[in-house]
């Protein structure tokens, strides 16, 4: 790539080069061209007025003054009137008048062979006139010219050959830095990242991007083994309970009875085994948002009655009171089989965990961002560095333990308000827990 790069800098610089050369050069060929045409016409006039007397004249005094300037004027046999050149140059005439030639200029003692230019003209009476400069200067400079931009070239492509390789080899190292935390990630190491040089540069973001990626799939790798060991632990209780039941029952005479019971307490553990993975299902559909197409305009009122009303028989049998106060015509959307099991998860847990002669709370009301569904109670409460935690599958405080329950009914709240876009807020209701769900405005 640096190669690549190297090349094509290298040719565009070429092309910029030999462009500048060429106009400037063809603009200091037509100045002297100009000079010449100039100088000519000046002649013109002074032959027109004076003849060949005054041209001669004003020829030989221009020889003696003008020292890059050549003249040449002879008589139609061939003879030398005036002018600075020691005779006709060997060169024939183009057709558009121009004749470029060398003469030998007179240079102290010696001479020197210089490049000239310059116009020929035909005068009335075969006359024979010749104009021109001595370009040599021009020359010159223009071959020095082209000798700076040939260096100038060179050196261009020697620094941008140490600069390609030098950036190249910084790319590649840190490329090469890239392949190996990937490697050591596949072989098992998850907590590997990507080193970030602190440059801020294209090659850091993309560094701190994967290791973002990464961090994220470490957490949901975590969780996911976290999920997996819970569930594991969770339904070996159950099951292995059916299994010495039913062990110690074989052992019995068959005549011996206690079969109902034990295909009783069986039946019962197995409900209990697919309520677990019917809460599970419902939790991971819900967090994979595939059901976000099911969603309508519903009364979220008639939605939080409906709850109440389920569990308000519930809180009087535990001598608990009941708040309900439900706003008119508070609209939202969702879907509603999950927004009313999950405002049922939470009264049950608010009755749950609430001693007898306590108060369950249960509010909506139209916020100003959107719909707020509330409902508080005035139990233990959940400490505030556990708030997070209780929303995982399966976690279940130690203060609960001897409460029935399976540690997913928060994980359901949580994965349905976050199918509605809503937030969910544990906080303190001093006493007691007070659960808050903002939904978006519609
Ligand atoms: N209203 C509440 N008051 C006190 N603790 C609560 C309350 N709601 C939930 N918790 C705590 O959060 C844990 C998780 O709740 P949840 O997911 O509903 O599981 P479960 O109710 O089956 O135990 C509960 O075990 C309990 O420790
Ligand atoms: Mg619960």
């Amino acid at each position: 790539m640096a190669l690549g790069y190297l090349v094509l800098f290298g040719l565009s610089s070429l092309a910029l080069m030999a462009f500048l050369f060429w106009t400037t050069n063809g603009l200091i060929a037509r100045q002297t061209d100009d000079t010449i045409r100039a100088e000519i016409t000046g002649l013109a006039e002074q032959y027109r007025r004076s003849g060949t007397t005054g041209l001669r004249n004003i020829v030989a005094e221009r020889s003696r003054n003008q020292r890059s300037s050549v003249y040449l004027l002879t008589t139609p046999t061939g003879r030398i009137l005036a002018g600075n050149l020691d005779g006709w140059p060997p060169v024939p005439t183009q057709a558009d008048g121009w004749m470029d030639f060398t003469f030998e200029r007179p240079v102290g003692q010696s001479t020197e062979t210089h490049q000239a230019r310059a116009r020929h003209f035909r005068l009335a009476g075969d006359f024979q006139l010749l104009v021109g400069r001595d370009v040599q200067e021009r020359i010159d400079i223009g071959s020095r010219v082209r000798q700076s931009l040939i260096w100038a070239l060179a050196l261009t492509v020697v620094l941008g050959l140490i600069g390609g390789v030098v950036m190249s080899r910084n790319m590649l190292g840190r490329i090469d830095a890239i392949n190996k935390t990937s490697q050591d990630i596949m072989a098992g190491d998850l907590s590997r990242r990507v080193p970030v040089t602190g440059s801020g540069d294209e090659m850091d973001r993309l560094a701190s991007q994967l290791n973002d990626m990464l961090a994220q799939i470490e957490r949901l790798m975590t969780a996911m083994r976290q999920v997996t060991d819970n569930v594991a632990h969770d339904l070996r209780g159950p099951l292995s309970r059916m299994r010495s039941r039913m062990e110690v029952a074989l052992m019995k005479k068959p005549e011996a009875g206690g079969y109902r019971d034990i295909l009783e307490a069986s039946i019962e553990d197995s409900e209990r085994l697919l309520n677990t993975f019917n809460e599970l299902l419902k939790i991971a559909r819900a967090e994979s948002g595939s059901e976000a197409s099911d969603m309508k305009d519903l009364d979220l009122g008639t939605v939080a009655r409906g709850a109440a009303e389920l569990y308000e028989p519930v809180a009087e049998d535990k001598g608990l009171t009941l708040h309900v106060d439900i706003e008119a015509g508070v609209a939202g959307r969702g879907i509603e089989p999950l927004l009313s099991q999950a405002v049922a998860n939470l009264l049950d847990n608010a009755i749950k965990y609430t001693e007898p002669g306590g108060h369950v709370t249960v509010r909506l009301a139209q916020g100003e961002t959107g719909p707020v569904f509330m409902v508080a109670d005035s139990g233990p409460g959940i400490p505030a560095d556990q708030r997070d935690r209780v929303l995982e599958r399966f976690v279940r405080l130690d203060a609960s333990r001897s409460k029935a329950g399976s540690g997913l009914g928060l994980s359901l709240v949580n994965a349905v308000a976050q199918l509605h876009g809503a937030q969910l807020v544990l906080e303190d209701n001093s006493p007691g827990l007070r659960v808050t769900i903002r939904f978006p405005s519609t």
